[in-house]
């Protein structure tokens, strides 16, 4: 995966030498599938002037890469770090957000192609590509002033953060928003249903992983979204991060 410039990946705001930088300054929000992360984390990033790093499109990005370049499934546990550097996925910092380049190509539709959602949680319960994931994720945390979301972020990833979030919601609620997010209006009960199933299933592969499976860290404050509308949802994280951000 390629580094990320230093330089360039300051915040929107530019650099102010008077705040701090590194962990204090990482806010993070873990939590199940559909349970609004990222959609959270990206409208919170936004309004703190902060960097938005969505660590489930790095899973996905690898996924992507592994299925076009043609290594079978059966081979995934074999793999190596110099084969996952090999895949040529990079990290570039954009406006605000960290964007996810494959072979020269932007991805952004091909993150979330049916093929990937399939595939992506066997990817992320492979312990070296959480291993070659961590020190990657770590050098953007570094930086200062993100916001990330995933499901390790508070626990594993960045277990200093100044700000942990555990973003919970019922998981008939989670479905009906996936649909949503998907184009349908989640009216129709047997559709609603697989979507539960769907969710239900990566809820226990996510969770019941050996290495670095889905869980609140002991410090990280959790929201139960379920009745809480979006600028609800975004307005409690913020406050929480504002509260925490050590005093200039
Ligand atoms: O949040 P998402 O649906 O984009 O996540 C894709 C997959 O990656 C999902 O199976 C959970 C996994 N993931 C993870 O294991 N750790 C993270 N920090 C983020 C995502």
């Amino acid at each position: 995966m390629g580094e990320v410039d230093s330089g360039r990946a300051r915040g929107p705001e530019g650099a102010d030498p008077l705040r701090p930088t590194g962990e204090e300054t990482v806010v993070t929000i873990d939590g199940p599938a559909g349970a609004g992360k990222s959609t959270t984390a990206r409208e919170v990033a936004r309004r703190l002037g902060y960097r938005y790093l969505d660590s489930g499109a790095l899973y996905r990005a690898l996924t992507h890469a592994l299925l076009a370049e043609g290594v079978p499934a059966d081979r995934w546990p074999e793999l190596d770090r110099d084969t996952l550097d090999r895949l040529a996925v990079e990290v570039v910092p954009g406006a605000g957000t960290l964007m996810l380049w494959h072979r020269g190509r932007r991805l952004t539709d091909e993150l979330r192609t049916d093929r990937v959602n399939a595939h992506v949680s066997l990817v992320a319960r492979l312990p070296v590509v959480r291993e070659w994931l961590l020190g990657h994720q770590r050098a953007l945390g570094a930086l200062g002033r993100l916001v990330t979301d995933g499901r390790d972020m508070g626990t594993v990833v960045f277990p200093s953060a100044g700000t942990k979030v555990f973003l919970v919601a019922d998981l008939e609620e989670r479905a009906r928003r996936r649909l949503t997010e998907q184009g349908s209006d989640g009216a129709d009960d047997a559709e609603l249903r697989r979507a539960a199933s769907r969710l239900s299933e990566r809820d226990e592969i996510d969770s019941t992983r050996e290495t670095a499976p889905l869980r609140a860290a002991s410090d990280a404050v959790v929201i139960d979204t379920t009745t809480l509308d979006f600028e609800e949802q975004v307005g409690r994280v913020v406050d929480l991060a504002r509260k925490r951000r050590p005093s200039r």
